[in-house]
């Protein structure tokens, strides 16, 4: 079956935080596995568009400005050309990878919000976050950590425990620290808004029922948060940086960057397609492709329909395509212990990004966690890409060259055998 005229697709990869350099866990989690899929999708003729773009709301990339002792802005834009010239490399088929510090960004954000709030989706009440008396500010989810009052691990951040994936407030982290400078902050009050999770609860159960498409382990960990019941969750934050609260008494507050970051994708698009971006978020033709890893499940099968749905004016997540993690020579990524490959060293090795890429395409950990090995990426390439498929190119070739003088011509279509038409048939079918 062919490709129905103006079946339309919109692919995501999850939006990198900027304060980081992303290392290759980050790009066989999403970038790689969106990008494979989006060629596949351009090459069946789908109407395609694969937007991103780096995530930089949020204290995160302020305190890592501050330690370099540089501007913020200026942090910023270093280390976005920094993740382009990674995608690049990696030949990332972004159609658009915009940035959330841009203006665009920041009213899309304000308007989407407006919308939910005059739906009656948005509560306001009290919260108790970190305060570290020490530095004198409240203290970002990712800058507290303790131990989780689920299961247990050590370094859960004061938002999510990355072990289990549980989210957390900050009552539930046991023994809390601040990151900065390693004392215990305490917990202060203020008046924030919150989505009405409880209100979408049974909406987002019979949407997620109906996603038989989705994989067991996304879906299983979404009806697990449903059934553990969905409370209002907190939007706003008592920051600096980031996207301004557009209501009387908020003004000096920020959204949550994970209530931004989302709506991300939708100012991307927009970036891109200035005139006709509502095709791809509102018109019931076009199919929504959300690629992201384990961590980010829970914010994009529950967190964002939600959004979504409170909004009222955009299409649902097609598919939420949550993979697993990649370890490395028998362990996690760390930065701080040097354990990885952090990819701004890529493009000084000397390996082709190809060979990268398809060793990383063996390692998708689409089920299971996968691990990266150098003795298994110098066996791979060998045998399967250089031994096997470089071996059936090469031998295709010198056939042609060899018994064919060089060229094949295409037989009128009156030759054309029986089974010449059931190959054909075959390899254009769906
Ligand atoms: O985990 C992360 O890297 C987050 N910055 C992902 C955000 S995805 C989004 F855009 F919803
Ligand atoms: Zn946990």
């Amino acid at each position: 079956m062919g490709v129905l005229v103006g079946e339309r697709r919109l692919i995501t990869a999850a939006l990198p935080y900027i304060n980081n350099i992303p290392h290759l866990g980050h790009i066989v989690g999403s970038h790689l596995p969106a990008d494979i899929f989006a060629r596949y999708c351009r090459l069946k003729g789908y109407d395609v568009l694969f937007v991103g773009g780096s995530d930089e709301n949020g204290t995160p990339s302020e305190l890592a400005a501050e330690d370099l002792g540089v501007n913020l802005n200026e942090f910023l834009d270093k280390m976005y050309e920094e993740h382009k010239r990674i995608y690049d490399w990696f030949c990332i088929s972004y159609d658009n990878f915009s940035r959330t510090s841009r203006k665009i960004h920041h009213e899309t954000t304000q308007e989407f919000f407006k919308k939910i709030y005059e739906n009656g989706f948005i509560s306001v009440g009290k919260v108790k976050s970190f305060y570290c008396e020490k530095d004198k500010r409240f203290l970002p989810d990712r800058y507290v950590e303790g131990r989780c009052s689920k299961c247990g691990y050590e370094h859960a951040n004061a938002d999510q425990c990355e072990k289990c994936t549980a989210l957390l407030d900050a009552e539930q982290l046991i023994n809390p620290k601040c990151k900065i400078c390693g004392s215990a902050p305490i917990i202060k009050e203020s008046e924030h808004l919150f989505l009405r999770l409880d209100k979408l609860s049974n909406r987002l159960e019979k949407w997620l029922r109906e996603n038989k498409h989705w994989r067991p382990q996304v879906i299983n960990l979404a009806l697990g948060w449903i059934k553990e019941g969905l409370k209002p969750r907190c939007i706003t934050r008592d920051l600096k940086h980031g996207v301004k609260v557009p209501i009387e008494g908020f003004q000096d507050k920020v959204f949550y960057v994970w209530f931004d970051a989302p709506i991300g994708y939708i100012s991307s698009t927009k970036e891109k397609k200035p005139n006709t971006w509502e095709k791809f978020w509102k018109d019931k033709n076009t199919k929504i492709y959300h690629f992201l890893g384990k961590d980010n499940i829970p914010f994009h099968t529950i967190f964002w329909p939600a959004m979504l749905m409170a909004n009222g004016e955009f299409n649902l997540p097609y598919h939420v395509v949550g993979l697993q993690y990649l370890t490395y020579e028998g362990g996690k990524f760390s930065k701080s212990q040097k354990r990885g490959v952090f990819c701004e060293k890529l493009p000084k090795t000397g390996i082709n990004p190809d060979i990268m890429r398809a060793y990383l395409t063996f390692l998708i950990p689409e089920t299971a966690d996968t691990e990266f090995k150098w003795t298994d990426f110098q066996a791979k390439i060998n045998s399967d890409i250089i031994g096997n498929y470089a071996n059936f190119i090469n031998r295709t070739l010198s056939f042609i060259y060899n018994k064919l003088g060089g060229s094949i011509q295409r037989p009128p279509e009156s030759e054309f055998t029986s089974s010449d038409k059931e190959l054909m048939k075959s390899v254009r079918k769906k």
